[in-house]
């Protein structure tokens, strides 16, 4: 494995029982402290995609705005931000989900994706998988092809992968929760 991981790994906190009892939750706050790891984490994903073609980059909010964008930046793309619902102020599409914790709509601006855009979709963190399905609704409804996800960390035991289907998921750690 690449030597940059351990180290990114190890900056990521582990708050026990929030925001709720029970959850495991992954605080990658630390790693933004951490400017080497922050960096190491961008320059990861960027060795991957920067010869993909990708001329889009989806991220969801909240934390795949910190991380897709320095991405999109590095390979070229245009970024698109997946938002929480009345926030975007133009034509929206929308796509409701289930998440970890509670239900959730997602929506992207009309006319940001064009058919035959290649989107590579960005978040901090995949569980159950629903918020990374319902980015890849909201880009293949428009016509965009969906070349992959990257997350930074994947719970394996909530399965979020099998959820995607067939879309190749790509993450730096997996956690145990
Ligand atoms: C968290 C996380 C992912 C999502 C993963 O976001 O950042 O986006 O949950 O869960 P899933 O795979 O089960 O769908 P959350 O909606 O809690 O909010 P935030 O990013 O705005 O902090
Ligand atoms: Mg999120």
């Amino acid at each position: 494995p690449d030597p940059r991981l351990a180290k990114i790994a190890s900056s990521i906190r582990v708050i026990p029982d929030f925001p709720k009892p029970g959850i495991m939750f992954q605080d990658i706050t630390t790693l933004l402290l951490d400017p080497e790891a922050f960096k190491d984490t961008i320059d990861l994903f960027v060795e991957r995609y920067r010869e993909k073609n990708i001329s889009v980059v989806a991220g969801v909010e909240a934390r795949g705005f910190i991380f897709g964008p320095p991405i999109a930046l590095a390979i070229g793309a245009k970024f698109v931000p997946m938002r929480k619902p009345n926030k975007l102020p133009g034509e929206v599409i929308s796509e409701e989900y289930s998440l970890e914790y509670g239900t959730d709509t997602m929506e992207m601006h009309v006319g940001a994706v064009q058919p035959g855009d290649r989107a590579l979709v960005v978040d901090d963190l995949i569980a159950t998988g629903g918020t990374l399905c319902a980015a890849i609704k909201l880009l293949e409804r428009v016509g965009a092809n969906v070349v992959e996800c990257a997350c930074m960390i994947e719970l394996p035991e909530l399965k979020g992968r099998d959820r995607l289907g067939n879309k190749p998921l790509f993450v730096l750690v997996s956690s145990d929760i």
